[in-house]
């Protein structure tokens, strides 16, 4: 049993991947955090308390984390592929959450999770890392507790909010170098090289449409983003990479990973938010690199497809 912290900014793809966490017979899902990202901050974590209440998991606490970057602007951009929302527009087919976030902030909520955890916590960043370099910088005593961060982020090859960064690194890229190259916590990195080869199709969301009450809802949020991943991937579908992220979460070992030390580029160039991944390091580790982390570079694609949807499926 994967207990389980879900720090994400809903987001059509952290939709799915809180719904699977929250209805997994194998995670322990302690709580949801929620950090600027897709959409604002207020947007991302209403988003979370409708996601859950449509799960029947109001006793999951949901905790609001930070509305900007550690250090610099967030860059703006156009529009979100989540659109205006977070969820294709349609935010309003979930339910009115009956309960609001408790108090404290998502840092304060990680770390009392972690203080009062039996065990060691896996704590799935899915979307900008700033509540995690946050957490590490002010509750350093608590990272014997995190059994690992599996982190959606980063590309090896690519991007897709520039030619060479991936929107969660680009988002807060001091966050995510503090987290991926300055400590020391296991880290699972579940690049966009993965995320696309697991990219869903028409087929998959009319399957997912005939889950039940939950998927049909999660498939009424997916219109606007599939518009945007259609044009992105040249076939009609979506690339539901927070979902990836968290089967590997909740089933360590979906994802086949490569060991690579890191790097994450902080300058104000046209790469910066790239993640470096140099295989050189590892003869010369320790010299400012990170220690290694584990890059997720394959998996059984048709059975994550397949995953994804049964743990959808409404349970009779
Ligand atoms: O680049 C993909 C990531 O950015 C996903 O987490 C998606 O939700 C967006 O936040
Ligand atoms: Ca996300």
């Amino acid at each position: 049993m994967a207990r389980l912290i879900i720090d994400t900014d809903p987001g059509v793809d952290d939709a799915i991947a809180i719904a699977i966490a929250a209805l997994s017979p194998g995670s322990d899902l302690l709580g949801v955090t929620t950090v600027f990202g897709n959409v604002g901050l207020a947007k991302t974590t209403r988003n979370a308390l409708r996601l859950l209440e449509l799960c029947g998991r109001a006793d999951v606490p949901v905790a609001a984390g930070a509305d900007r970057p550690l250090v610099h602007p967030h860059a703006r951009r156009d529009s979100s592929a989540h659109g205006d929302d977070g969820l294709s527009g349609h935010a309003e087919v979930l339910p009115e959450p009956a309960r609001d976030v408790v108090a404290g902030g998502a840092v304060a909520l990680l770390a009392s999770l972690l203080e009062r955890a039996d065990q060691p916590v896996t704590i799935a960043p899915i979307g900008p890392l700033t509540n995690i370099a946050l957490l590490l910088a002010a509750y350093p005593h608590l990272k014997p507790k995190i059994e690992r961060l599996v982190v959606m982020g980063g590309a090896i090859e690519g991007g897709n909010v520039s030619a060479r960064a991936e929107f969660n690194i680009w988002s807060d890229p001091e966050a995510a170098r503090r987290v991926l190259v300055a400590d020391d916590v296991p880290c699972v990195l579940v690049p966009l090289d993965l995320t696309h080869r697991c990219a869903v199709d028409r087929a998959w969301l009319e399957d997912l449409a005939g889950c039940g009450r939950i998927g049909e809802a999660l498939h009424a949020l997916t219109p606007e983003y599939v518009r945007h991943y259609t044009a992105a991937l040249g076939v009609p579908g979506m690339v539901v990479h927070d979902a990836v992220a968290i089967v590997e979460a909740i089933t360590p070992g979906t994802l086949t990973t490569e060991s690579m030390p890191l790097d994450i580029e902080c300058s104000f160039g046209p790469s910066r938010g790239a993640v470096i991944a140099d295989r050189r390091r590892l003869a010369r580790a320790g010299d400012g690199a990170s220690g290694p982390a584990d890059v997720a570079v394959d998996t059984d694609i048709d059975q994550l497809r397949a995953l994804l949807l049964d743990g959808l499926r409404e349970r009779k």
